[in-house]
């Protein structure tokens, strides 16, 4: 994996530094192409940077601009609090005026497999897409596993070893759960991949990661790969 690593402080300022990153992303693409096509990640780590882009940036950027798409969800109805929309739409989509239809939400209440095969149809619309073309998001923002799963690829299951598919469902068996997630393919041709990762959980998975050791978050490829850490979790690394 070729990729960048910057470290922060601590969280507060890697998310106002993930913040900058993504409204330059935004800012760029809107005048290159006039519009934003961004995956947002799930978990804890993002809930930060997207409060502050609803206050610090709600006004300094055109979310009428912007679509917003999910690298993965959990199987549960969109007002759970398990829900990686739900905590997003809290956190940020409640706060800015962006199109309805801009969101593309993924529809954690259907059954998994019916969610990820309405999920793989939108983004094929979306980007116009056919044969073997891969969407061109502009923007990726990942996180990271203790286990070293991202997205919810997570090691030993089903989801890694696909190659057709964008979307998958997919069952973790340690969680005892079923995900929807974007497969490696999806985010392969995107045009920016940052990994925020935040607290001293992650320093040891993020070392192995980086040193390619054999993770999920390790086989992410793209044109780009940021990781953006703090220095909890970039305690091993010599950046
Ligand atoms: C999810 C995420 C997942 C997350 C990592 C890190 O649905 O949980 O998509 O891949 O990014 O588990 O989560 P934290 O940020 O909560 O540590």
């Amino acid at each position: 994996m070729k990729y960048r690593i910057a470290v922060y402080p601590d969280k507060t300022s890697l998310a106002k530094a993930a913040a900058s990153v993504f409204a330059d992303a935004f800012k760029r693409s809107v005048t290159g192409k006039g519009s934003f096509d961004a995956v947002l990640s799930g978990g804890e780590t993002p809930l930060l940077l997207y409060s502050l882009l609803a206050s610090e940036y709600r006004a300094r950027l055109d979310w009428t601009k912007a679509h917003f798409f999910w690298g993965d969800e959990r199987c549960v109805p969109p007002v759970s609090a398990e829900s990686n929309y739900n905590s997003a739409k809290a956190s940020l989509l409640s706060k800015i005026e962006i199109p309805p239809n801009n969101v593309h939400r993924i529809k954690g209440e259907l059954p998994p497999i019916e969610a990820a095969k309405a999920y793989e149809k939108d983004l094929v619309s979306h980007f116009g897409l056919s044969g073997q073309m891969l969407p061109s998001f502009d923007l990726v923002l990942l996180g990271l596993g203790a286990d070293g799963h991202t997205l919810s690829l997570f090691p030993g299951t089903k989801a890694l070893d696909e190659k057709e598919r964008l979307v998958v469902e997919n069952h973790v068996g340690k969680l005892n759960s079923w995900r929807v997630t974007m497969t490696l393919r999806a985010i392969e041709k995107a045009r920016q991949i940052i990994f925020l990762v935040s607290g001293e959980g992650k320093a040891a998975v993020l070392k192995d990661v980086l040193d390619g050791k054999d993770y999920p978050a390790a086989l992410v490829a793209g044109k780009e790969v940021l990781w953006m850490v703090d220095s909890e979790a970039g305690l091993l690394i010599d950046s």
